[in-house]
């Protein structure tokens, strides 16, 4: 706190309910490393003063913006300018506030000393999917995805997110899961059109699979049944099962996948890393990533 004066600069992650976000702690850690006179702040907003929070962010000249649970899809009707990826995930989960250069090109606020800060234009982002890609990466060692068959429970923000993420890395069949099947079969019709060559299934896989994964909300409550039975895991064995939940740490599914055999993972890699690409756009330098590691576990696991 001693560091904040008034030549400070600011960036916030935005949500309802907010204080669970590990956020702060994760992005602090790296302003310190990279020694920037930043502050990451997580600021409660209510969905119905959402775009009032936008443009005061706005008004006060703040970096950037981080959306979390319930902000991402309302806040793609409410920046200035929809990166495509955003676009076509159906959600907003980082904006960089842009301001014009000499050249006239448009330049992150972060970029810019504020003395030279003119117009101001939101800039909406999703950086979750890119998360997610090097989180499986690192977490399975698997760099390339192509030719996976891949099992997806959820049909909701993120699920949306990864499956257009495993679509655009050329996957070879995607089995699409959710209690509500109409809305399986929504994104199924979506994902058809845009990749016409992978195979979409709206049923569970009666073979084994390279990759489950978790994009439902099921498991964060300790009394949550696991999303998937214990006795499909053990019978279909896929290779890989990855939860998007990192609290807790291993959930229901993870626990019964250990015991099936299949490799797991949970979702801090894709916390970690949607959050370094966020820092990364707001500020053009490359992530402390190890440091920003570290900071989201002592925050999470203690
Ligand atoms: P997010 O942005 O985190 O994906 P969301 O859009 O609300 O959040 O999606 C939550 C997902 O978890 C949905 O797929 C939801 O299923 P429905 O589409 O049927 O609502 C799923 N989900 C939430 N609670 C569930 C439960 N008790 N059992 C099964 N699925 C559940």
């Amino acid at each position: 706190m001693e560091l904040i004066n008034a030549s400070t600069r600011y960036c916030a992650v935005l949500g309802h309910p907010v204080r669970h976000s590990a956020s702060p702690a994760m992005q602090n850690a790296a302003l310190k490393e990279l020694n920037l006179p930043w502050c990451y702040l997580a600021l409660e907003v209510h969905p119905q003063d959402l775009r009032a929070a936008i443009a005061g962010a706005k008004a006060m000249k703040l970096i950037g913006l981080n959306l979390t649970v319930p902000h991402k899809t309302a806040a793609l009707e409410m920046v200035d300018v929809v990166h495509e990826k955003a676009r076509r995930s159906g959600a907003v989960n980082t904006i960089v506030f842009e301001t014009p250069s000499l050249g006239g090109d448009w330049v992150p606020l972060g970029q810019v000393a504020v003395e030279d800060v003119g117009p101001i234009r939101s800039h909406g982002y999703n950086t979750d999917a890119q998360g997610l890609a090097r989180s499986l990466e690192e977490d399975f060692q698997w760099p390339d995805l192509r030719g996976a068959s891949v099992l997806l429970l959820g049909a909701g923000g993120a699920a949306r997110a990864a499956a257009l993420q495993l679509a655009e890395e050329g996957i070879d069949s995607l089995f699409l899961v959710n209690r509500t099947g109409a809305k399986a079969e929504q994104l199924a019709a979506e994902l058809r059109g845009g990749f016409p060559k992978i195979h979409i299934i709206t049923r569970l896989p009666h073979d084994p699979v390279d990759l489950v994964i978790n994009a439902t909300s099921v498991g964060l409550k300790a009394s949550d049944p696991p999303p998937l039975a214990e006795e499909w895991l053990e019978s279909r064995r896929p290779r890989r099962v990855y939860d998007v939940i990192y609290r807790p740490a291993e959930t229901r599914l993870l626990r019964a996948a250990k015991k099936a055999g299949c490799q797991t993972a949970n979702g801090l890699g894709l916390l970690l890393y949607q959050g370094a690409a966020a820092l990364e756009l707001w500020s053009g330098r490359a992530a402390p990533v190890a440091v920003m590691r570290a900071a989201l576990q002592k925050d999470i696991y203690g």
